[in-house]
């Protein structure tokens, strides 16, 4: 596993501040409030868990799983819900949890999606944001880092399901995926 990766981006230490920080930004904003956090799984599960422990006013966690990757190294441009929230939204303050946006497909989606739910609000935060492969238009409101057009795996992010239990974000080998 560790063979695979060509380097390391950020480590466990730096990827900790950070999205202290962002919970910081994200209890202040609210302040008084209380927030329902939507996970996107399965990417999202280790930045979503790290996230809700640095975030010091009332937030409420569901999850949504969505795929469009799949299996390959290439999105399909079709996002598919394979399991939606457990509750109602309307009048919420909902943040969605992304560990990255690419070309932004899942994202568009998803914003489409639950704003037709009428929510109070709806913010995005994403751990990485790669925006040289941006395909829709995206307004980040919370954003960890942003990483370079190669292919990024760890915390979170799999290649081909692989990879999602590293515990710093780096980069795959080439070998590994041109093979
Ligand atoms: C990955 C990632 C984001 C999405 C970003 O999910 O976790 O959800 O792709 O790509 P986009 O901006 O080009 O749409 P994936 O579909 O691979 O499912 P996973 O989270 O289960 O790995
Ligand atoms: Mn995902
Ligand atoms: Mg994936």
């Amino acid at each position: 596993m560790f063979q695979d990766v060509e380097k390391i981006l950020f480590d466990e230490a730096v990827l900790a501040k950070r999205i202290g920080e962002l919970g910081e930004e994200i209890s202040k904003d609210f302040a008084n409030e209380e927030v329902m956090l939507v996970g996107i799984l399965k990417g999202a599960s280790v930045f979503m868990s790290d996230l809700i422990r640095k975030i010091s006013i009332p937030a409420y966690i569901d999850y949504m799983v969505v795929s469009s990757y799949g299996n390959s190294a290439e999105t399909s441009g079709v996002v598919r819900i394979i399991k939606d929230l457990e509750d109602n939204i309307e009048g919420k303050n909902i943040i969605i949890v992304e560990d990255i946006i690419d070309t932004g497909l899942t994202l568009a989606y998803l914003k489409k999606n639950l704003l037709n739910r009428n929510p109070k609000s709806l913010k995005i935060c994403t751990l990485l944001d790669k925006p040289s492969r941006r395909q829709k238009e995206i307004a980040i409101d919370y954003k960890g880092f942003e990483v370079p057009d190669e292919f990024i795996i760890g915390y979170g992010i799999d290649y081909a399901e692989k990879y999602r239990n590293l515990p710093f974000v780096g980069v795959l080998k080439r070998e590994v995926y041109e093979k």
